[in-house]
Formats: C-alpha cells, sequence, structure tokens
C-alpha cells in the first residue's frame, strides 16, 4: 500500500531531495512550502521525469493562518489517515525579526510550526500507526536550554537562536515520546550531517553566505542524506530517538531532562492556544 508522506519545507535543499526520493519509491507526497513557482516548478519537474501529479499546498510558517489552511486541506483529503511527516522547513536568518503572529522567526518557523503540524496532524498519523521525522540539527549541541528566554530575544544572536530551535526539534520529540508512548505512534529526529544547501544564503549577510559556502565546500549533497528517513519510516520500530546516517546518535543530555521537556511543551501549548 502506498504511504501519505507530508512533507514540509520541499522547495530546496534536503527537502527537495526527500520528496524525490518517496516520489520515485512509488509512495504519495504532498508537499507543503512557502514559495508558490518553486512549488509549481518542482510538480512539472516531477510530472516530466516520473509522471506524478504531486500534491502541494503553499503555506509560510511565518503564519499561523497560512498554515491552518494548508492543515485544513490535509485533514479533509487524508481523513483515512498519514502514514509519515516530514518537519523539515528552516530558516537561519541574520536579523532579529518578528512574524505577522509576534513571534521571533526562527522561533516560531524552526519550533513552533513544527508542533503546530505536529499536534494537528497527530490524529491523522495515529490512524496509521505512523511516523513524525523532524530534520534537527547536531547544531543543538551549542544550545543552552534557558527556562526564562524560550524565545531567545534576550542578547538575540541569530545562530545561537538556530541552534536552540533545533534543541527545541529533538526536545519536542523526546517530550511526545513520553506521551504517546503507548500510541504506536513514532517521533524521531534526524541530523543530516554538513549538506551542501542554500539555507545559510537565504536572508543572510554576505559574510555569512561566504562562510556558508566554505562550510559545506564538502558536505554531502542534499540526495546523500536521505537514507536515514528512509531507513526510519519503512522499519516497524526503533527505540532510538535521533539518528544520523541510519544509526542511533548521541545527543545532548540535558535534551532528556524531563522537567525542561514539559516548560518547552507547555510554552510552546500556550504560545500556539490562539490556533490549536
Ligand atoms: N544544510 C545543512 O548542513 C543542515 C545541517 C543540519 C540540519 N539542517 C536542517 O535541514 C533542514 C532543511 O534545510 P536545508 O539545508 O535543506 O535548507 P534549504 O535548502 O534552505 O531548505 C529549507 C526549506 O524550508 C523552506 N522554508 C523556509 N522558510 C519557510 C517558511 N517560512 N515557510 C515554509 N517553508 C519555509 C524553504 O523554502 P524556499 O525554497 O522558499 O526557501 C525550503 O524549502 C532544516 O531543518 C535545517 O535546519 C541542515
Amino acid at each position: 500500500m502506498k504511504k501519505i508522506i507530508v512533507i514540509t519545507g520541499m522547495t530546496s535543499g534536503i527537502g527537495k531531495a526527500l520528496a524525490e526520493h518517496f516520489v520515485n519509491k512509488g509512495e504519495t507526497v504532498i508537499g507543503v512550502s512557502r514559495n508558490e513557482k518553486r512549488l509549481s516548478d518542482f510538480k512539472t519537474y516531477i510530472k516530466s521525469k516520473y509522471q506524478v501529479d504531486m500534491e502541494t499546498l503553499t503555506a509560510d510558517f511565518t503564519s499561523f493562518d497560512a498554515m491552518t489552511k494548508a492543515i485544513n486541506h490535509l485533514k479533509l483529503n487524508y481523513s483515512k489517515g498519514i502514514d509519515v511527516l516530514i518537519n523539515n522547513a528552516a530558516i537561519v536568518p541574520k536579523k532579529k525579526k518578528y512574524t505577522e503572529d509576534g513571534f521571533e522567526s526562527q522561533y516560531q518557523v524552526n519550533h513552533l510550526a513544527v508542533a503546530y503540524f505536529t499536534l494537528e496532524l497527530l490524529d491523522l498519523i495515529k490512524l496509521k500507526k505512523g511516523y513524525v521525522v523532524t530534520t534537527g540539527s547536531d547544531a543543538h549541541a551549542r544550545a543552552k536550554f534557558d527556562p526564562d528566554d524560550i524565545e531567545s530575544t534576550a542578547r538575540y544572536h541569530p545562530f545561537r537562536s538556530y541552534c536552540r530551535t533545533k534543541l527545541y526539534n529533538l526536545m519536542f520529540n523526546l517530550a511526545l515520546r513520553r506521551k504517546y508512548q503507548n500510541s504506536h505512534l513514532h517521533f524521531y529526529t534526524v541530523h543530516p550531517g554538513r549538506v551542501k544547501t542554500e539555507i545559510g544564503t537565504k536572508d543572510t549577510s554576505l559574510l555569512y553566505k561566504l562562510f556558508w559556502k566554505f562550510f559545506t565546500r564538502n558536505g554531502f549533497k542534499p540526495e546523500e542524506t536521505i537514507g536515514t528517513y528512509d531507513f526510519l519510516v519503512y522499519q516497524k520500530n526503533h527505540p532510538a530517538a535521533y539518528f544520523y546516517l541510519r544509526k542511533a546518535h548521541n545527543y545532548l543530555l540535558i535534551a532528556d531532562r524531563e522537567d525542561y521537556q514539559d516548560i518547552l511543551y507547555e510554552k510552546t501549548l500556550k504560545d500556539l492556544k490562539p490556533w490549536l
């Protein structure tokens, strides 16, 4: 039976490679991203190469109202269940910015949007005893958890904020694992490695763009990173929570602190309350 796989941030980099990989395997892939033109170009590419009409949904994750439309569409059209949600979209902008919903942009796009999508689609994923796979990063190991500044707005630094959101990806999935431990749901976080993508060149300074090109010059190609996701969504169950190159991978032990996970979870629910 075809798997229904929802992938966010699939108009470039790792998400794009993932979407093509699963289309090529014959699965039903629904892509969600912010850029209409990129989505349409990708659909055209998939149609011409695989003769598949891939469904795409436009939603900018800086707007929960835009996300709600995509979520409602998925609830209406995939009411029999979703097998896999891959939370992959993320940003590392150079400046502190606030979204139309009033949150620091990385906190919203990289964490709150992931939590919103996951929580809203959980009942559908449960129907298929399915998988939530979030693209995290080993950059989380550089982060400190600060219960008094979850949104990272004090003494803002873009990379610090990014690292924290990647820590939250992991902690949120760990919290969900605990809460849904008897529900046959699977929550995994993946470190893709150092990958040659555009992430460090979007809305960043010239200096950072140069750094990013240099930093990733020997990195993986996006299509070389997807084996881990493939491995996770085709096996029944794996006890580990964090993966790199198809294997369980060590993570910052602070992520296991249940009191911190609960603080993050409660703050997330509070921030999402108008939309949940
Ligand atoms: N590259 C690495 O070395 C590396 C390392 C560790 C972890 N990661 C993680 O890998 C994931 C994918 O990143 P990537 O490197 O593949 O970067 P990327 O090429 O920039 O891809 C990011 C994707 O997210 C989408 N996106 C960005 N902002 C969005 C928004 N506001 N609403 C909806 N979609 C949005 C982008 O859309 P557009 O096409 O419109 O920009 C793009 O499709 C991220 O979670 C990142 O943290 C990457």
